[in-house]
């Protein structure tokens, strides 16, 4: 499978994020084609193209644009997720720094489909340097009369506001971000209602990531044929793959839906040198690691489901030899327990337990129960947490217990009793009761 670069074409060129770079090759020209269109006619060219959510879940987008009730006499909003702070999530960040006006154009695109007066892009806040770049490119697009009134002489208005977060893996949840941007503590909301119905300030709202917007430009332009040239037919299109860890050139490569982590492996220059695979992960820390065997497996969202895992944000992070898989998981629930924003009792209580057992484990001294724990602790976060970061922290463990039991088990110690601590025996009964 050849790279196709289409979002990262230009990315080495110097001036690749300002407003001349982008037009240089065609930019904002789509913006003419789509205000030459019909709303309805913009959303049925995405729901042609197929292409789906690229945040994790994949939702189809035109689907979800369809969903906002038109007529309704009520504001529309297009809020972008721009919170990527998923562990080896690394694609959103290096989009706005080297090609914010993708995004720009996306955002003016979508919002006039769902018709839309005003967007607001919810961007990360540890990542200054990507808010400036957004903003600056904002500025640019305004100056250029391609954000404000009368966009284009079309009749259409766009508001953008650039809006920076305070760091918290939650706010990427997108009712969170929804309570977050409302100057809300960032906690999710009850769905139903979903964005679509009730979303900011309980209007139609539309959430989508910063690569899924950013790819409506060349759908608009090329056409959906096109687009679902590639990939599959359940998963058309192309991609950024971020791939990082344990090869010899991390980094990101656009290429169809459907490349195999053996091609991605390839174009990053293999393993670092003298070292062999462990285990990867197809899509950031909430999907369940894979292995050498899976190597073969086409990236693709049936595929890789098939295969026992998610494709989530298809940003592999790549592990070798020299890494404990014990290790990696109490690095990953630590991030949860930490993350975790309290609301709901299985994620909040069951993240903390989690990562007290792991530890133990990882420092050799656990026993076998503590292994039956781990698994019953996790059995009982998944499906009854209020979102989905508490289903993400109930799967490391079961995940790679499933190709690493016997390593696994080298944490156990055989003395358990030596270990019996009476407070935390009676607590860990009752959560499992
Ligand atoms: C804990 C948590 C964190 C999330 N973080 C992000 C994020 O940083 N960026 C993102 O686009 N989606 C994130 N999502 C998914 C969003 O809730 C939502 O599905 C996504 O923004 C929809 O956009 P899409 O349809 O374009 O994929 C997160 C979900 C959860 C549960
Ligand atoms: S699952 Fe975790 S992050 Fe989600 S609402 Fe419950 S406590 Fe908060």
């Amino acid at each position: 499978m050849p790279l196709t670069p289409v979002l990262s074409a230009h990315w080495d060129e110097a001036d690749s994020y300002t407003l001349d770079g982008y037009r240089r090759h065609g930019g904002y020209d789509a913006l003419a084609l789509a205000f030459a269109k019909q709303p309805d006619d913009v959303i049925q060219l995405v729901k042609d193209s197929g292409l789906r959510g690229r945040g994790g879940a994949g939702f189809p987008t035109g689907m979800k644009w369809g969903f906002v009730p038109q007529g309704d006499g009520k504001p529309h909003y297009l809020v972008v997720n721009a919170d990527e702070s998923e562990p080896g999530a690394c694609k959103d960040v290096p989009l706005m720094l080297a090609n914010p006006h993708s995004l720009v154009e996306g955002v003016v695109i979508a919002s006039y489909a769902i018709r839309a007066n005003h967007a607001f892009i919810y961007i990360r806040g540890e990542v200054p340097h990507a808010i400036r770049r957004v903003a600056s490119a904002v500025r640019e697009a305004y100056a250029a009369g391609l954000l404000g009134q009368n966009i284009l002489g079309s009749g259409f208005d766009l508001e953008v506001t650039v809006h920076a977060g305070a760091g918290a893996y939650i706010c990427g949840e997108e009712t969170a971000l929804l309570d977050s941007l409302e100057g809300f503590r960032g906690q999710p909301r009850l769905k139903p209602p979903f964005p679509a119905v009730a979303g900011l300030y309980a209007s139609p709202t539309v959430v989508n990531n910063v690569e899924t917007i950013a790819s409506v430009p060349s759908i608009v332009t090329n056409g959906a044929d096109w687009y679902t040239s590639y990939g599959s037919e359940k998963s058309p299109g192309v991609k950024l793959f971020a791939v990082s860890g344990h090869v010899e050139r991390p980094g990101i490569f656009e290429a169809p839906m459907g490349t195999t982590m053996r091609e991605l492996l390839e174009w990053a220059g293999g393993m670092r040198k003298g070292h062999r695979l462990k285990f990867w992960v197809p899509g950031g820390s909430s999907v369940p690691l894979l292995t050498e065997e899976h190597l073969d497996v086409p990236y693709t969202y049936e595929d890789i489901a098939a295969a026992g895992s998610m494709l989530g944000t298809g940003t592999p992070m790549v592990f070798d030899e020299t890494t404990s898989v014990t290790r990696a998981v109490t690095r990953w629930l630590e991030f949860y327990k930490h993350e975790s924003c309290g609301k709901c009792t299985p994620c909040r209580e069951g993240t903390y337990w989690l990562v007290d057992l792991l530890r133990r484990l990882e420092s050799g001294v656990g026993s076998d129960d503590d292994i039956t724990r781990i698994n019953e602790v996790s059995a009982q976060i998944a499906g009854r947490s209020f979102c989905a970061l508490g289903d993400a922290a109930a799967t490391p463990f079961p995940g790679a217990m499933k190709y690493f039991a016997d390593e696994i088990a080298l944490g156990t110690h055989t003395a358990a009793s030596d270990l019996y601590d009476p407070v935390a025996a009676t607590v860990l009964a009752g959560v499992n009761a």
